[in-house]
């Protein structure tokens, strides 16, 4: 039996996973594939969680990750502390050590990609990323090599599942964003800091990889347009309920003849959709390629042991080509070769439909006015409603659009906003047909 060595630094929720993962089915790695996946050391810097790590025949617990890094017989690191400081100088001084790396860390890796991968590849070993994406999905792999050969036109789907969970409960049950929120946290789905996910951010670091992945270009953080569901109301979860959508939080990186759309927003979406029906903490992206078509990929999209999964596919893939391949790993997509190029699609210049709630009085004449705005820019209405009369009180007004530039949208938004009648923002989310 051949033996691979791994380190892991972060013994957190997934790193715990990992170690759970190579106790209850290293034997089953070994049939497999005939090669023994040995923990050789753990660090982690917080003494509690060490403590609860399992302690195995031989395995050193450690704080100092220079301890797993600098180990002549470790021949891979395993990364999991997550963001950018200090786990880009763990990395990058594990690469230079010839050690290949796993790593879940998509803050990272849609940062610095370039550095990692170039460092990886100065070093010929390699850094591979499965478990930063989706969770246990093998979104990373189907695009690395399932679709290797597909022109990717495009990648969309729920990429967080803490926002899931809380829109799926407000939709569900009735929760409040707070109470849904609370309830992600305490069944440990959300962090205990969930900005980045409630933000979007997230979103937009998986959406990054996967455009990279997808399309061979450089996409930088600050070209993917990002909303959270931060204003995402329990009103309108009713409101889009009632023309038959769902809201969901939607990553969409889509290639066309003007270039690349890339956005993270909340999104009505068709109650027949597939995407309507990912609940909970569960992930799906979908993946449109020239030869393939479309296929859909559906799963646990975080959690301890859907990710300790994913780390373990990359682990046990590295160890294969480490036994039987020699040992200098091929990547299986050659990111720093790509020369590939598109200009941006910048988000006024999309083309959408739209679901709008206005709050204004109800007295004659403020339909007229308001669709007067949304006509001279070009903005037809497909459907509208109107709750109970209350004469001179405040009504919601919500409206679906055909097909508008986003442009057009925000320029008739803002424009009515300004208008007496209207007594609050008015709301505006997006449809993907
Ligand atoms: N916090 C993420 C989510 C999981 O809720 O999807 C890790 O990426």
């Amino acid at each position: 039996m051949r033996h691979v060595n791994i380190g892991l630094i972060g013994a957190g929720t997934i790193g715990k996973g990992v170690v759970d993962s190579i106790i209850e089915n290293g034997g089953l790695v070994e049939e497999r594939t005939g090669i023994s996946i040995v923990l050789k050391k753990v660090c982690d810097k917080d003494e509690k969680i060490l403590k609860e790590i399992p302690h195995l025949n031989g395995v050193v617990m450690t704080h100092n990750a220079y301890d797993i890094i600098n180990d002549e017989e470790i021949d891979i690191v395993i990364e999991l502390i997550g963001g950018e400081y200090p786990a880009k100088e763990f990395i990058i001084n594990a690469l230079k050590k010839k050690k290949h790396v796993v790593t879940a860390n998509k803050a990272l890796l849609s940062h610095h990609w370039k550095e990692l991968f170039r460092t990886a590849s100065e070093n010929r070993v390699s850094i591979c990323f499965e478990a930063s994406v989706g969770g246990g999905i093998p979104i990373i792999r189907a695009l690395q090599e399932s679709f290797i050969s597909n022109k990717i036109e495009i990648i969309y789907g729920i990429l967080n599942g803490t926002t899931n969970f809380i829109l799926t409960m407000m939709d569900d049950n009735g929760y409040s964003f707070e109470d849904a929120l609370s309830l992600a946290q305490k069944d440990g789905i959300a962090e205990a800091n969930p900005e980045l996910d409630v933000s979007g951010k997230d979103s937009a670091h998986k959406l990054a990889i996967l455009a990279l992945l997808g399309f061979g270009v450089e996409i930088s953080l600050e070209n993917i347009y990002t909303e959270g569901i931060k204003d995402i109301s329990f009103h309108d979860i009713i409101c889009a309920k009632s023309w038959g959508y769902a809201i969901k939080l939607l990553a969409v990186a889509k290639r066309s003849s003007s270039g690349i759309e890339l956005r993270v927003h909340p999104t009505l979406i068709a109650e027949g959709h597939l995407l309507s029906n990912v609940k909970g903490a569960d992930n799906a992206i979908f993946v449109k390629g020239d030869f393939v078509g479309e296929s859909l990929l559906y799963g646990k999209g975080a959690g301890r042991r859907p990710t300790a999964s994913a780390v373990m596919a990359d682990v046990v893939s590295i160890a294969k080509h480490i036994v039987y391949a020699g040992v200098e790993f091929i990547m299986p997509y050659n990111l720093l070769n790509s020369s590939a190029s598109f200009p941006l699609v910048n988000i006024e210049d999309i083309m959408l439909s739209y679901y709008l709630r206005f709050s204004v009085t109800d007295k004659p004449g403020v339909l007229a006015k308001i669709s007067t705005v949304l006509a001279d820019n070009d903005i037809s209405i497909a459907s509208m409603s109107q709750e109970d009369r209350k004469e001179f009180q405040t009504v919601p007004v919500v409206m679906i659009t055909h097909k508008a530039r986003e442009g057009n949208m925000r320029k008739a938004v803002n424009a009515i906003d300004g208008m007496d009648f209207v007594k609050s923002k008015t709301v505006v989310i997006r449809i993907e047909e």
